[in-house]
Protein backbone atom coordinates (compact mmCIF):
# COMPACT_ATOMS: atom_id res chain seq x y z
CA UNK A 1 0.00 0.00 0.00
CA UNK A 2 1.48 3.50 -1.08
CA UNK A 3 2.53 5.52 1.94
CA UNK A 4 -0.31 8.58 0.83
CA UNK A 5 -3.33 5.71 1.06
CA UNK A 6 -2.02 4.34 4.47
CA UNK A 7 -2.05 8.40 5.76
CA UNK A 8 -5.58 8.91 3.83
CA UNK A 9 -6.96 5.62 5.66
CA UNK A 10 -5.61 6.86 9.18
CA UNK A 11 -7.22 10.17 8.51
CA UNK A 12 -10.78 8.88 6.91
CA UNK A 13 -10.67 6.63 10.10
CA UNK A 14 -10.10 9.50 12.29
CA UNK A 15 -12.85 11.42 10.63
CA UNK A 16 -15.18 8.86 10.85
CA UNK A 17 -14.84 7.79 14.26
CA UNK A 18 -15.13 11.81 15.43
CA UNK A 19 -18.39 11.97 13.24
CA UNK A 20 -19.64 8.68 15.01
CA UNK A 21 -19.52 10.56 18.54
CA UNK A 22 -20.50 13.87 17.19
CA UNK A 23 -23.88 13.01 15.80
CA UNK A 24 -24.46 10.45 18.32
CA UNK A 25 -24.25 13.92 20.83
CA UNK A 26 -26.55 15.81 18.56
CA UNK A 27 -28.63 13.09 18.48
CA UNK A 28 -29.03 13.05 22.31
CA UNK A 29 -29.68 17.36 22.18
CA UNK A 30 -32.18 16.54 18.96
CA UNK A 31 -33.85 14.62 21.19
CA UNK A 32 -33.99 16.96 24.55
CA UNK A 33 -35.41 19.55 21.92
CA UNK A 34 -38.09 17.45 20.64
CA UNK A 35 -36.81 16.62 17.17
CA UNK A 36 -36.85 12.73 17.22
CA UNK A 37 -36.78 12.15 13.74
CA UNK A 38 -33.76 14.64 13.66
CA UNK A 39 -32.45 12.12 16.02
CA UNK A 40 -32.96 8.68 14.83
CA UNK A 41 -31.57 10.82 11.55
CA UNK A 42 -28.55 11.31 13.60
CA UNK A 43 -27.88 7.65 15.17
CA UNK A 44 -28.63 6.30 11.61
CA UNK A 45 -26.04 7.86 9.74
CA UNK A 46 -23.80 7.85 13.28
CA UNK A 47 -23.93 4.09 12.61
CA UNK A 48 -23.33 4.26 8.98
CA UNK A 49 -19.83 6.30 10.13
CA UNK A 50 -19.06 3.84 12.23
CA UNK A 51 -19.37 0.82 9.41
CA UNK A 52 -16.97 2.95 7.04
CA UNK A 53 -14.47 3.73 10.30
CA UNK A 54 -14.29 0.18 10.88
CA UNK A 55 -13.69 -0.85 7.24
CA UNK A 56 -11.07 1.99 7.30
CA UNK A 57 -9.14 0.30 10.37
CA UNK A 58 -9.67 -3.10 8.86
CA UNK A 59 -7.91 -1.73 6.07
CA UNK A 60 -5.32 -0.61 7.99
CA UNK A 61 -4.63 -3.91 9.03
CA UNK A 62 -4.86 -2.50 12.40
CA UNK A 63 -6.91 -5.37 14.23
CA UNK A 64 -5.42 -8.20 15.18
CA UNK A 65 -5.86 -11.23 16.99
CA UNK A 66 -6.89 -10.45 20.34
CA UNK A 67 -4.21 -11.17 22.41
CA UNK A 68 -2.29 -8.05 20.19
CA UNK A 69 -5.17 -6.36 20.25
CA UNK A 70 -5.75 -6.37 23.76
CA UNK A 71 -2.24 -5.46 24.36
CA UNK A 72 -2.68 -2.51 22.45
CA UNK A 73 -5.55 -1.40 24.33
CA UNK A 74 -3.78 -2.13 27.45
CA UNK A 75 -0.65 0.32 26.36
CA UNK A 76 -3.04 2.88 25.15
CA UNK A 77 -4.85 3.07 28.29
CA UNK A 78 -1.58 3.10 30.36
CA UNK A 79 -0.58 5.84 28.15
CA UNK A 80 -3.53 7.71 28.88
CA UNK A 81 -2.96 7.91 32.60
CA UNK A 82 0.56 7.87 32.95
CA UNK A 83 1.11 10.63 30.43
CA UNK A 84 -1.18 12.11 28.23
CA UNK A 85 -4.29 13.26 31.12
CA UNK A 86 -1.84 14.60 33.77
CA UNK A 87 -0.20 16.81 30.70
CA UNK A 88 -3.68 17.83 30.10
CA UNK A 89 -5.02 17.99 33.64
CA UNK A 90 -1.60 20.33 34.60
CA UNK A 91 -2.42 22.46 31.63
CA UNK A 92 -6.01 22.42 31.98
CA UNK A 93 -5.16 23.71 35.71
CA UNK A 94 -2.87 26.33 34.50
CA UNK A 95 -5.81 27.85 31.78
CA UNK A 96 -8.01 27.96 34.81
CA UNK A 97 -10.29 25.40 32.49
CA UNK A 98 -12.35 23.66 35.73
CA UNK A 99 -14.48 22.21 32.88
CA UNK A 100 -11.75 20.75 31.09
CA UNK A 101 -9.94 19.77 34.67
CA UNK A 102 -12.99 17.48 35.40
CA UNK A 103 -13.47 15.69 32.06
CA UNK A 104 -9.62 14.91 31.72
CA UNK A 105 -9.57 14.10 35.30
CA UNK A 106 -12.51 11.01 34.85
CA UNK A 107 -11.45 10.16 32.11
CA UNK A 108 -7.83 9.60 33.55
CA UNK A 109 -9.09 7.53 36.77
CA UNK A 110 -11.58 5.48 34.17
CA UNK A 111 -8.55 4.57 32.25
CA UNK A 112 -6.81 3.60 35.08
CA UNK A 113 -9.43 0.79 35.50
CA UNK A 114 -9.46 0.01 32.20
CA UNK A 115 -5.79 -0.53 31.86
CA UNK A 116 -6.67 -3.47 34.92
CA UNK A 117 -9.18 -4.63 33.03
CA UNK A 118 -7.18 -5.46 30.35
CA UNK A 119 -4.38 -6.60 32.11
CA UNK A 120 -6.57 -9.15 33.59
CA UNK A 121 -7.25 -10.01 30.27
CA UNK A 122 -4.06 -10.32 28.68
CA UNK A 123 -3.35 -13.35 31.67
CA UNK A 124 -5.66 -15.12 30.25
CA UNK A 125 -5.38 -14.92 26.74
CA UNK A 126 -1.97 -15.83 27.00
CA UNK A 127 -3.15 -19.02 27.97
CA UNK A 128 -5.82 -19.20 25.15
CA UNK A 129 -8.64 -18.69 27.51
CA UNK A 130 -11.51 -15.83 27.22
CA UNK A 131 -11.23 -13.39 30.39
CA UNK A 132 -13.73 -14.19 33.28
CA UNK A 133 -15.74 -11.35 33.97
CA UNK A 134 -19.43 -10.50 35.98
CA UNK A 135 -21.18 -8.15 34.41
CA UNK A 136 -20.25 -4.26 33.94
CA UNK A 137 -21.62 -1.12 34.05
CA UNK A 138 -20.71 2.45 33.09
CA UNK A 139 -21.56 5.39 34.47
CA UNK A 140 -23.22 7.33 31.92
CA UNK A 141 -21.97 11.09 33.43
CA UNK A 142 -17.91 9.88 33.85
CA UNK A 143 -17.48 6.77 32.45
CA UNK A 144 -16.28 4.62 35.02
CA UNK A 145 -16.41 1.37 35.19
CA UNK A 146 -17.64 -1.06 37.20
CA UNK A 147 -17.69 -5.05 37.43
CA UNK A 148 -20.37 -6.73 39.36
CA UNK A 149 -23.10 -4.40 41.37
CA UNK A 150 -23.36 -0.94 40.25
CA UNK A 151 -22.43 1.28 43.61
CA UNK A 152 -25.28 3.39 45.06
CA UNK A 153 -23.29 6.11 44.13
CA UNK A 154 -20.64 6.28 41.93
CA UNK A 155 -17.16 6.85 43.63
CA UNK A 156 -16.03 9.37 40.70
CA UNK A 157 -18.70 11.96 40.00
CA UNK A 158 -21.68 10.98 42.63
CA UNK A 159 -23.89 9.99 40.69
CA UNK A 160 -26.69 7.82 41.81
CA UNK A 161 -27.35 4.29 40.67
CA UNK A 162 -29.67 4.81 37.83
CA UNK A 163 -26.99 6.81 36.24
CA UNK A 164 -25.44 3.46 35.47
CA UNK A 165 -25.80 1.12 32.50
CA UNK A 166 -25.21 -2.07 31.80
CA UNK A 167 -23.36 -3.57 28.94
CA UNK A 168 -24.31 -6.60 27.01
FE1 LIG B 1 -10.14 3.89 28.71
FE1 LIG C 1 -19.82 8.69 37.49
Amino acid sequence: MGDQTLKNLKEAFAGESQANRRYLAFAVKAEEEGFTNLARMFRAIARSETIHAHNHLKNLGAVKSSLENVEEAYQGETDEFSSMYPMFMDQAKRDTNNDALKSFFWANEAEKIHADFFDKALKTLKEGNDVQVADLHICSVCGYTVEGEPPAKCPLCGAGKEAFETIE
